[in-house]
């Protein structure tokens, strides 16, 4: 059966010495909890060879927030899936919408960024949502098909099986507005039928789907307690150790 995760995306937050010491506190914390679920973190590039010497990755995944959409080569300031997985990470946060909205990101750009990803051996966690435009015009199930087909669905089955989804509506993110219930569930158990379609019913039952969103503590409990909620992509509450683990309590 699919996994139940909860992870955290920092953003541009926190120094290397904060993102440590958050990590390092979280790490602590799990060592000495039985949770129900799978915990990781995602951190800036430069964090991530140090957060993953400094915890257990086994008990605390690490994910990158993005990486560069060729292998190698002359693209200054970029960093390769390569580089991130050398750093110890095991996943990559691919798609997000703020990467898409800031830096341009395409569908086609975000297909070689996953294929990358996969070759190299990290997990993506790819990012669909859409803006408060598009789901007031009752466009965000036309939306999020496309960019699931855009991206993933030249993947094999077998490769397909390594991605997990995280559906982010733009219009909840940091604005403190959260889905409801019933508007995650509505659009999770879409996607997944869209899934279906594509993969058959075991790799899209095997699929977790995530949701983004203002998630915190005291709404996770009823975002994940419907049956095609399989966690949470969390910013803002991720960046403390107690609001984190407040959502990871939750399952
Ligand atoms: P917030 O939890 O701050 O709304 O951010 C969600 C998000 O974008 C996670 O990727």
């Amino acid at each position: 059966m699919r996994k139940k995760i909860v992870a955290g995306n920092w953003k541009m937050n926190k120094n290397l010495q904060e993102g440590l010491e958050l990590a390092k506190n979280l790490d602590a914390v799990l060592a000495n909890e039985k949770v129900n679920c799978d915990v990781i973190i995602g951190t800036p590039f430069i964090h991530l060879a140090s957060v993953c010497a400094a915890v257990d990755t086994q008990r605390l995944g690490v994910a990158a927030e993005n990486c560069a959409d060729h292998a190698s080569g002359a693209y200054t300031g970029e960093v390769s899936a390569e580089m991130v997985k050398s750093t110890g990470a095991n996943y990559v946060i691919l798609g997000h919408s703020e990467r898409r909205a800031y830096y341009g990101e395409t569908p086609e750009m975000l297909k070689t960024k996953v294929e990358l990803a996969l070759a190299n051996g990290l997990t993506p966690i790819f990012c669909i949502g859409e803006v408060l435009e598009e789901r007031k015009a009752g466009e965000h199930f036309n939306v999020v098909k496309a960019q699931i087909e855009g991206s993933l669905f030249s993947l094999s089955a077998e490769d397909f099986g390594k991605i997990i989804l995280a559906y982010e509506p733009v219009w909840a993110i940091g604005t403190g507005e959260t889905a409801t219930p019933e508007q995650a569930e509505e659009i999770h158990a879409y996607i997944r039928g869209v899934l279906a379609e594509k993969y058959g019913q075991e790799v899209a039952d095997n699929c977790s789907i995530l949701y983004g969103g203002s998630c915190k503590p005291s709404n996770a409990k009823e975002l994940f307690a419907n049956p095609n909620v399989d966690g949470g992509l969390i910013g803002g509450a991720s960046l403390k150790v107690e609001d984190f683990m407040g959502i990871v309590r939750a399952w």
